[in-house]
């Protein structure tokens, strides 16, 4: 162990930074260079039992302190996951793969599929909030998310984390999960939201709504990692609007053991993993901790 390594259930990682899903898509080598960038682990994008080609352009839009972005979790489905597995794999890092689907079944086929091929832990997205009978429509409901869970923590040996969004039954969520099975919990997905071409008079994304990210969501991210740490104390997977470390610490002092950094990636580039890493440190030496371990959930400890 370092002073930044950390750990997410039984998943061991050299420092606490995770590469968000969705950002560099799926492709292994560009999971790679992420992973040798300074990511402790990286996710894939949600991958699918079915290829599926996404939404038509516009798929992004950029507002205020954040991205929109309704891409329609195009990937090229699950019997592609070998592939990406061993490029992703040469980076050295653990692989997350996430997985989206609308049945129990699909679920647990694709998350079988994926440890047979060395995946490292599969976070089943239960929060896209622009994809119908997929994503968040199920994480709606708790009662269906508890079958989920169970289905596929039944059948993997590797770690099963749980990508939740903001719902307003989203403690049920939580809940039903770890009662489940659920290893982790990562939270959170981006929030539904919708820009409009004020002189074409209509909605900018192609799917008219899509899902916001960035510094805009952050402080939403850091209160739903606060009260999913107090109420249940689970490993978390705090994601979110992380541009710097600070947001970073921020989310750890609130009960995370890792976090995600996605939209970041995109405006700056894989260099802002060592940057943020050496924020941290900073940190811990200027207020005294001596490890990571130290600072996760400490904001409770008050
Ligand atoms: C272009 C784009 C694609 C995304 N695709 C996925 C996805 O396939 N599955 C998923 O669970 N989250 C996906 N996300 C959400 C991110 O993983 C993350 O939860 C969200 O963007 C908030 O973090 P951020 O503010 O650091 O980007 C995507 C985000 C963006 C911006």
């Amino acid at each position: 162990m370092t002073r930044l390594s950390t750990r997410v259930s039984s998943l061991k990682l050299v420092n606490p930074l995770v590469l968000a899903s969705g950002i560099l898509g799926n492709d292994g080598l560009l999971l790679a260079r992420a992973a040798k960038a300074g990511f402790g682990a990286v996710t894939t994008k949600s991958i699918t039992v079915e290829p599926r080609k996404g939404y038509d352009t516009p798929i992004i839009a950029f507002v205020d302190s954040g991205l929109l972005n309704a891409v329609g979790l195009s990937n090229p489905g699950y019997k592609a996951l070998p592939d990406i597995l061993k490029g992703a794999r040469e980076g050295g890092a653990p692989v997350i793969v996430s997985i989206a689907a609308s049945t129990p079944d699909e679920f647990r086929m694709i998350a079988s599929y994926a440890e047979e091929h060395g995946a490292d832990a599969v976070e089943l997205n239960l929060s896209c909030p622009h994809v119908k009978g997929h994503g968040l429509q199920i994480g709606q409901d708790p009662g269906y998310t508890y079958e989920i869970v169970k289905t596929v923590s039944s059948s993997v040996d590797i770690p099963v984390f749980i990508k939740v969004g903001v719902t307003d039954n989203l403690m049920e969520t939580v809940s039903r999960s770890l009662d489940a099975g659920a290893d982790a919990i990562v939270a959170i997905n981006t929030l539904k939201a919708m820009a409009i071409d004020i002189y074409a008079k209509k909605p900018i994304l192609s799917n008219k709504y899509g899902g916001l990210s960035g510094p805009a969501i952050h402080p939403v991210a850091t209160r739903v990692v606060y009260e999913i740490y107090r109420e249940y104390s689970p490993p978390i997977i705090g994601v979110g609007g992380v541009s710097k470390w600070v947001d970073a610490v921020e989310f750890m002092l609130a009960g995370a053991s890792a976090v995600g950094i996605g939209t970041a990636v995109a405006f700056k580039g894989l260099s802002i993993a060592r940057e943020i890493l050496e924020g941290i440190e900073e940190y811990l030496d200027s207020e005294g901790f001596s490890s990571i371990e130290d600072i996760i959930g400490y904001v409770h400890r008050k």
